[in-house]
């Protein structure tokens, strides 16, 4: 995996090289955000719901679901680390970067890029439903249900795929990737 994330442009690589798999198209992603923000702008019609996205995964998701739903909404975010640099999580889930809005009496949908252990949706729900919110609900654009461990729905999933390692859309691996258009798959030992 160091020779891979050293290399000097592995976007292009991903994205030219057929030796990582493309899960899902840029093409795919854009129409099933449109889904979801539809479903969503129809759930909260008349009311302005806080999207609180978790970064740094989140932030592309969260931008285009946002801008295809026809209702109003504000937004914020909350930076969580579990992963640092690794491909598999640490186990703790750590806040560094708290919200700056006020929850209580508000409709929240918080925004993953992904739930893979489960983890922190769970440290989210907990956290959050101690701000005394209207409501609590999760997106999420990907989740590896194999793996996810969870005690509570979640609301709006975008695609539900295999428990392997992914990247592009606002996932990284090692910091990388996050740029890529579309998701592919980045084995452990390409
Ligand atoms: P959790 O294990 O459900 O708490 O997920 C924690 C976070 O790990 C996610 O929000 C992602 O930022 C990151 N993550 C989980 N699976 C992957 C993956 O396959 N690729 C890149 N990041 C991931
Ligand atoms: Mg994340």
């Amino acid at each position: 995996m160091d020779e891979v994330i050293t290399k000097s442009n592995l976007k292009a690589e991903v994205e030219e090289s057929n030796k990582y798999r493309l899960l899902l198209s840029e093409e795919v992603i854009q129409k099933r955000i449109k889904e979801l923000a539809a479903e969503i702008s129809a759930d909260y019609e008349g009311r302005c719901p806080v999207f609180i996205g978790v970064l740094n995964g989140s932030f592309i998701f969260v931008a285009d679901l946002i801008r295809e739903l026809s209702i109003d909404c504000e937004v914020d975010f909350f930076k969580l680390s579990s992963y640092g640099d690794a491909m598999k999580s640490s186990g703790s889930v750590r806040l560094k970067k708290d919200i700056d809005c006020h929850l209580e009496g508000r409709d929240v949908i918080v925004a993953e890029d992904i739930v893979d252990s489960g983890r922190s949706v769970r440290y989210l729900d907990s956290k959050i439903n101690k701000m005394n919110p209207t409501s609590i609900r999760f997106v999420t654009l990907l989740v590896k249900w194999d793996k996810a461990k969870l005690n509570r729905k979640i609301d709006y999933v975008g695609f539900s795929i295999p428990p392997d390692f992914v990247v592009g859309f606002g996932l990284d691996c090692a910091q990388k990737l996050r740029n890529l258009k579309a998701v592919y798959v980045m084995d452990e030992s390409p």
